[in-house]
């Protein structure tokens, strides 16, 4: 059976990362894979999480299987971060189950959408998170794609973006980034979510929000901002969070699926699809992460630990990009960086040649996706010259 396989290449993004640890270069720099680095290069646990893991660890006394939907709190509290005080909540119109990372909450939401519709079609940005594509096509969708970056004046193609949803159907489904675009960096404005807010209004296409990001941009509530004015006007969508980046669980694979319904007894109907979605993929998630989560966003204290350590990520990643583009510059570079700095969340785009990318790699040990996707979070005050001189050479 084997034989008839041929090799795949490397995951673009975890292939990197593979390279890059093995690279001896000790002037190396990993500028590819999403995940949040200190100054020092390195991805500690948010000391909120070890609190919690301590409390955890002396007070769990089962290991018993906790079903399909996952904790409960830890759903109830994950819809309540993700909708803060809103109607879809009071109206008892959202079920939530918890998933394995932001990946497995989308593949489920996948399959989900493919037990509504068999072979439905989603659109997704151009570009968007590598891992988009073949998971939707994993699970049988259709994915085609809308305009979203203006690659060469470096900013959102919005009039493409909204001509083209202007386009799409009923029976399809339309996957937005809530925040911290992956890979552009670049956001849609308060204004222009209401924009694609009316048109998902009139054409009534369902709208799937991937929230990997929450409190990377600007905050937890304003990168919340534009999906929850989207679930003030429509019937249903789907949302999918994760919770590897913003409470550094990554490993722990947490994130879940969040469906908003026409009504209670509707999205009760839905759950129950939901549900036997996840029974027959994996049963039902794992818990680890999930208690963490609770127990840091149902305590004063841990939960306000984690909006200041959560506060200092994002002001670090926020004042990286300010400090690659003036080092660009100091470093003679005359071309105009400063897009990088009205980006938001993980990623910007660079704007260099995938040949510029590939030398970068080979002959100054510097990672990033083919794309020129940097991960701004690998930036630091002991690389950033380095950085700025080797990327003044490659230009
Ligand atoms: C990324 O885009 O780098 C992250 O979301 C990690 C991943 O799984 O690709």
């Amino acid at each position: 059976m084997f034989g008839s396989l041929k090799a795949l290449p490397a995951d673009p993004i975890l292939g990197l990362l593979a390279k890059y640890r093995e690279d001896n270069n000790p002037k190396k720099i990993d500028l590819g894979v999403g995940v949040y680095k200190d100054e020092a290069g390195h991805t500690a646990v948010l000391d909120c999480v070890k609190k919690a893991e301590k409390y955890r660890n002396d007070n769990e006394d089962t290991k018993v299987y906790i079903g399909p939907t996952g904790s409960p709190l830890f759903n109830d509290e994950m819809t309540k971060l993700i909708f803060g005080e809103h109607k879809v909540i009071n109206e008892n119109r959202t079920r939530t189950v918890s998933a394995p990372g932001g990946t497995g909450a989308l593949r489920v939401a996948a399959e989900f959408i493919k037990s509504c519709k068999p072979g439905a079609t989603i659109w997704v940005s151009n570009p968007t998170w590598a891992n988009h594509t073949g998971l939707f096509q994993a699970a049988g969708l259709t994915v085609k794609t809308y305009p979203y970056y203006d690659y060469e004046n470096k900013c959102l193609d919005f009039d493409g973006m909204l001509a083209a949803l202007k386009e799409v159907s009923a029976d399809d489904a339309v996957l937005l980034h809530a925040c911290c675009h992956n890979p552009s960096g670049m956001d849609l404005s308060t204004e222009q979510w209401h924009q694609i807010t009316d048109v998902a209004k009139t054409n009534g296409f369902l709208p799937v929000v991937d929230m990997a990001y929450q409190g990377f941009g600007d905050g937890l509530e304003e990168d919340a901002s534009g999906l929850r004015h989207l679930a003030e006007h429509v019937e249903e969508m789907i949302v999918c969070s994760s919770c590897s980046k913003n409470f550094g669980l990554y490993r722990e694979r947490i994130g879940a699926t969040t469906l908003v319904g026409k009504s209670s007894d509707a999205v009760d109907i839905a759950y129950s699809v939901l549900l036997y979605v996840v029974r027959v993929i994996y049963s039902m998630p794992p818990a680890h992460g999930a208690a963490i989560v609770e127990t840091i966003l149902t305590s004063d204290e841990l939960r306000n630990q984690w909006f200041a350590e959560l506060k200092e990520m994002r002001d670090r990643i926020n004042g990286n990009r300010q400090l690659i583009v003036d080092k660009l510059k100091e470093n003679g570079v005359t071309r105009d960086f400063s897009f990088i700095t009205r980006q938001r969340g993980m990623f910007s785009f660079l704007g260099i040649t995938p040949e510029q990318v590939q030398q970068l790699q080979d002959e100054y040990s510097i990672y990033m996706v083919g794309s020129s996707r940097m991960s701004i979070a690998g930036i630091a005050n002991s690389n950033v010259d380095y950085l700025a001189q080797s990327i003044a050479k490659v230009l």
